[in-house]
C-alpha cells in the first residue's frame, strides 16, 4: 500500500513537471508562441493634420496612410481644424498611444513647439509635413520648394501684365510657407517695384488661408474705387476669394490672378479664363516620400537628405520636391497627364465653375 502511494506521488510530480516544461515557456514574451506573436505589434505612426479645409489635405492623408500601411505600419489620423490647443493635445495623445513617429502639418508653425518638445522627450521622432515647424528640434521636413512656388506665381502673372497696380494676397501668417512663397514672389517683383513699373497697392496675409478673408481684403480695396492690374494670390483658395470680389466689379478674367495647389475648381477656372495660373504640386510624391521616411525612422533608420532648412533652432534634414506652373496652355500636359484630375473633370464645365 505504502509503495503504491509512492508511485502515485511520483506520477503526480512527473505530471506537474511535464506541465511546467510544456507550458511555462509560452508565458515568456521572448519565447515565440502566442505571447511572442503579441510582440510583433505593428508600428504606430501619427499623422496630425492642421485642417482639412483645402481639397488637397484629404488626398495627402489618404495617400500617406495607404503608403505607410503598405509598408506594414498603422496610421492614427488627427485633424485640429486650425486650433492650436487641439493640435497640441492631439500630439500628446499620439505620444501616449505609443506612436514611434509623428508627421505634423502644423496648424501654427511656431505655436505647436511645446508639443514637439514633449514628443522629442518621449523619444518620438517628428517629421514636419509640407509646413516647417519653427524653433523646435525635429527630425525631418518633407515639402516642395516653396520659394520656387512664389517665383512661379509672380512670373505667371507677369507673363500677362508687366506694369501697374499689383496686389499681394498672402497665406496665413501662422504658416511658414506663406513667408516662403511671398519671398519667392517678391524676389521676382522687386526689380520692377524699384524701377517704378509696379506699385504694390495691397499687401496682406490671409488668416488661416481663409477664402472669405481674401474676398474681404480684395473687396474692401476695390470698394475704395482704386484700380488693380494684377493679383498674386498665394493659393487657389485665396484666389477664389479674390476672383469673387473681382467678379462683383466685372473684373474677373480681366485681371490676372495666380494660385497654388491645382485644385479642381481652380483648374476649371483656368480653362474658363478667370484664373491665370496655379502651381501644381504632385501630392502623391510628397505623401509617399513622407511615409517612406516615417517608416524608416520608426525602424531607427534615417535616409540621407540632400538639403537642410534652418528652422530657427537647427538645420533640419529636408526632402524638397519641385513644383510646376500650370496655365491653360499646359493643363492637359501636366495636371491631366499626371492623373491629378481627369480631362472630363477639368473641361466639362462651360459656364459655371464650381468655385
Ligand atoms: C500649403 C498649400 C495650401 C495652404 C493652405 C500651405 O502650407 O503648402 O498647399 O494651400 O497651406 O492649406
Amino acid at each position: 500500500m505504502k509503495k503504491m502511494l509512492w508511485v502515485v506521488g511520483l506520477l503526480i510530480l512527473a505530471a506537474i513537471a511535464a506541465w511546467i516544461i510544456v507550458f511555462f515557456p509560452l508565458a515568456q514574451p521572448s519565447s515565440g508562441g502566442v505571447a511572442g506573436s503579441q510582440d510583433k505589434k505593428p508600428v504606430l505612426i501619427g499623422f496630425a493634420l492642421g485642417a482639412l479645409r483645402e481639397e488637397r489635405w484629404l488626398t495627402d492623408e489618404n495617400l500617406f496612410t495607404a503608403r505607410a500601411e503598405e509598408l506594414g505600419a498603422v496610421v492614427i489620423q488627427e485633424n485640429s481644424n486650425y486650433d492650436v490647443p487641439t493640435q497640441i493635445s492631439q500630439i500628446e495623445n499620439l505620444i501616449s498611444q505609443g506612436v514611434k513617429v509623428i508627421v505634423v502639418v502644423a496648424a501654427d508653425s511656431k505655436a505647436i513647439a511645446p508639443a514637439i518638445e514633449e514628443a522629442q522627450n518621449a523619444g518620438v521622432r517628428v517629421i514636419a509635413y509640407d509646413r516647417l515647424i519653427e524653433n523646435s528640434t525635429i527630425d525631418g521636413y518633407v515639402s516642395f520648394d516653396n520659394v520656387k512656388v512664389g517665383e512661379l506665381q509672380a512670373e505667371g502673372v507677369l507673363a500677362v501684365v508687366q506694369k501697374g497696380n499689383f496686389a499681394y494676397i498672402g497665406g496665413a501668417p501662422t504658416d511658414n510657407n506663406a513667408f516662403l512663397v511671398k519671398r519667392g514672389s517678391m524676389a521676382v517683383l522687386d526689380p520692377k517695384i524699384k524701377s517704378g513699373d509696379i506699385t504694390l497697392v495691397l499687401d496682406q496675409f490671409t488668416p488661416n488661408w481663409d477664402p472669405a478673408e481674401a474676398y474681404k481684403t480684395m473687396k474692401s480695396y476695390l470698394d475704395t474705387g482704386k484700380t488693380v492690374d494684377a493679383v498674386i494670390a498665394a493659393n487657389d483658395g485665396t484666389a477664389f476669394g479674390v476672383i469673387q470680389a473681382l467678379a462683383e466689379k466685372r473684373l474677373a478674367g480681366k485681371v490676372p490672378v495666380s494660385g497654388q495647389d491645382a485644385e479642381l475648381s481652380a483648374s476649371q477656372r483656368i480653362v474658363w479664363g478667370t484664373q491665370t495660373m496655379t502651381v501644381y504640386k504632385p501630392i502623391k510624391a510628397e505623401a509617399v516620400a513622407a511615409a517612406d521616411l516615417a517608416v524608416a525612422m520608426a525602424g531607427g533608420r534615417t535616409p540621407p537628405a540632400t538639403v537642410t532648412t534652418n528652422n530657427g533652432k537647427m538645420d533640419v534634414p529636408s526632402y524638397l520636391l519641385a513644383p510646376t506652373a500650370v496655365t491653360k496652355a499646359n493643363m492637359a500636359g501636366t495636371v491631366v497627364k499626371d492623373g491629378f484630375h481627369t480631362y472630363a473633370e477639368v473641361y466639362q464645365i462651360s459656364s459655371t465653375p464650381s468655385r
